[in-house]
């Protein structure tokens, strides 16, 4: 493994769903260590756009393109626009996803669907899309799960339920790929983000928590960054970013 600071000098990463929050976090803490960065946006366009400014000013490459994960075709574009401009493909992140808050008994059908589209058909489809080049490059896939995905919250039936999906997909993949390519998953718990409206609702999880406090963004980016530079023998893992909270 390279040692220093730009230790993914050369590599190219797309993280989907990157605009801001953690997937911004990412992509900031990737293109810090070197990388080439495409990141994809569903509406915010805006975001993007800035988001890509901070990450030229670390030095890195950095480009924004739209791309609905859902979406097949849209999918196609995307994978294509990011190989055609930087050459390949190293690190594959999918991050982006949906969150809600549903009493089983108001869960409807199509948000059961919309949320199993966003969270489980989006990594497997935009990651089929990139086999051939994470295939030729030795990369890495890392998805974005959630401690949600292993513990039961009542009112997030179908957000656990997709979360747990992807974390199977993550093992059923590391299985299926290796030895190219390795893939792992970052399990965020309480992240603060800083909303204003959460502000209370964050104060009672820190509590719970064993570290007494909630997550940040740039420790879930910490870990992708691991994965991203771990020795590619480290395949098919969870791993928790959660103060001890689920444990
Ligand atoms: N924040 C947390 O505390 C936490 C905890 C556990 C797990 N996670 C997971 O970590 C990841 C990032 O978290 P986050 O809170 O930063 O996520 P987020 O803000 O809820 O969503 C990230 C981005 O996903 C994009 N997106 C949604 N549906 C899409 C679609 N169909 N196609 C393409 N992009 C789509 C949105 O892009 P646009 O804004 O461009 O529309 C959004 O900005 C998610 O997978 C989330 O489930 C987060």
């Amino acid at each position: 493994m390279q040692s220093g600071s730009k230790i993914l000098r050369g590599k190219v990463a797309l993280i989907t769903g990157a605009a801001k929050r953690l997937g911004k976090a990412s992509a900031l803490a990737l293109a810090e260590a070197g990388a080439s960065v495409a990141i994809t946006y569903l509406t915010s366009k805006r975001e993007a756009e800035a988001t890509v400014e901070e990450i030229k000013a670390l030095g890195a490459e950095g480009f924004a393109l739209r791309c609905d994960v859902t979406d097949e075709s849209s999918v196609r574009r995307a994978v294509k626009g990011v190989v055609q401009r930087f050459g390949g493909l190293d690190i594959l992140i999918n991050n982006a996803g949906n969150y809600e808050s549903v009493e089983f008994e108001q869960l409807t059908l199509k948000q059961w669907d919309a949320i199993f589209a966003s969270n489980v058909r989006g990594p497997f489809l935009v990651s089929q899309e990139c086999l051939k080049y994470l295939r030729s490059r030795k990369g890495k896939i890392i998805h974005m799960g959630s401690l949600g995905g292993l513990r039961a919250w009542a009112t997030h039936a179908h957000y656990c339920s997709s979360k747990a999906a992807l974390h199977m997909l993550t093992r059923c993949m590391a299985k299926a790929l290796a030895p190219e390519i390795a893939v792992n998953c970052v399990a965020p718990g309480m992240i603060d983000l800083g909303d204003p409206n959460a502000a209370s609702f964050m104060r009672r999880m820190a509590k719970q928590t064993p570290m007494q406090r909630n997550g940040t963004g740039e420790e879930t980016a910490a870990a992708v960054l691991f994965f991203a530079t771990a020795p590619h023998f480290i395949t098919g893992q969870i791993l928790c970013v959660d103060g001890g909270l689920g444990l």
